[in-house]
């Protein structure tokens, strides 16, 4: 004990704490959201995102350029879809030639080694924006279960590598695995958000996508974020029937998850550092009130620390960039 203990010793220059550091953070962890939009050279800004874009295919050729020079591995795919396209059953999700089918051809076209990670779930294509069927106001589980099945196969057609199906209802998994099987896609990828939590950092995002639910809220199916346990009984049932990675939403505010799931199942385990944490450092780094990169790389590192193997970030790139450096 002290004073023959001194912790400070192991602090007390930079490569002395280099030596000793548990946890490295590298680009090697990142995954990079996209959003896709119709139309040609578009490249806007999303308002609640302070420099992050809605890109139109033409320009995601560039844009793969930029992220393998900062040797990014990993996109993780959503498009935003024309209103008159959306209905009740999410039917253009299924559509061979829609923004996302063509989003990824084009992707492993341009770059084949970087992964692409999609989204599965109903809620950019729902007229009601919900990631499920609704009918007299309910969201209908096994009936949407079908959907998502085939959206996930109509993904891996078009070159998927991971499916990754965000919209929280029971069984959708299985219903994934068997249908990618059955059609001969054994090795395309879940990527399950399993522990996925109703929460209002994902308003952002919304925005993004204008996705925002038309009627109610999302608790019937995203978790209670009160919950603690129920993660792991959330977690347990997607890797018995099949998911490859587990993923916890959000980020900063779930890390006790993110630790519980790491002890607990040996698959990898993904972070989603959502758009509402994105923009709240955003703005008040545009405030002067706290250092973006400093932040930023902190903010990374503990969801290292907690326990994620891979990070899904908007800060993807700026941390790629200091890491370069
Ligand atoms: C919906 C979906 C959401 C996000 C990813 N997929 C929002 C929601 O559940 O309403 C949020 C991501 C973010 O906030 O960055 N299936």
């Amino acid at each position: 004990m002290y004073p023959t203990r001194r912790n400070r010793r192991l602090r007390k220059n930079s490569a002395t704490r280099d030596l000793v550091r548990e946890t490295l953070l590298t680009t090697d962890d990142l995954m990079v959201p996209l959003f896709v939009v119709e139309g040609e050279k578009v490249n806007e800004e999303i308002p609640s995102m302070p420099g992050y874009y809605r890109l139109s295919l033409d320009l995601l050729t560039e844009e793969l350029k930029t992220l393998q020079s900062l040797h990014l591995k990993a996109v993780l795919l959503f498009v935003k879809v024309d209103d008159k396209l959306k209905d009740n059953e999410g039917t253009e999700a299924l559509n061979p030639e829609g923004l996302m089918q063509r989003s990824i051809k084009a992707i492993k076209k341009t770059a084949p080694e970087i992964q692409v990670f999609t989204d599965v779930a109903l809620d950019p294509y729902s007229s009601f924006g919900h990631d499920g069927i609704v009918r007299e106001g309910e969201i209908l589980n096994d009936e949407t279960n079908e959907i998502l099945a085939k959206m996930a196969v109509s993904h891996a057609e078009a070159g998927a590598d991971f499916v990754a199906p965000s919209d929280m209802m029971d069984g959708r998994i299985g219903a994934i695995r068997e249908a990618l099987d059955q059609e001969g896609f054994q090795q395309t990828g879940i990527m399950s958000y399993s522990a996925k939590y109703a929460s209002a950092f994902y308003g952002p995002f919304r925005d993004a996508l204008d996705s925002a639910p038309g009627f109610g809220d999302k608790k019937t199916y995203q978790m209670d974020p009160a919950n603690r346990r129920e993660a792991l009984k959330e977690t347990a049932m997607d890797v018995a029937e099949g998911t490859d990675i587990a993923m916890v939403k959000p980020g900063l505010c779930y890390l006790d998850i993110v630790s519980d799931i790491k002890a607990n199942f040996e698959i990898p385990v993904a972070v989603y550092q959502v758009s509402g944490e994105y923009s709240m450092l955003k703005a008040a780094a545009e405030k002067g009130w706290l250092d973006h990169d400093a932040v930023m790389m902190e903010q990374l590192l503990a969801i290292k620390r907690a326990g994620a193997d891979l990070i899904a970030t908007y800060f993807a790139k700026d941390a790629a960039k200091l890491l370069q450096s």
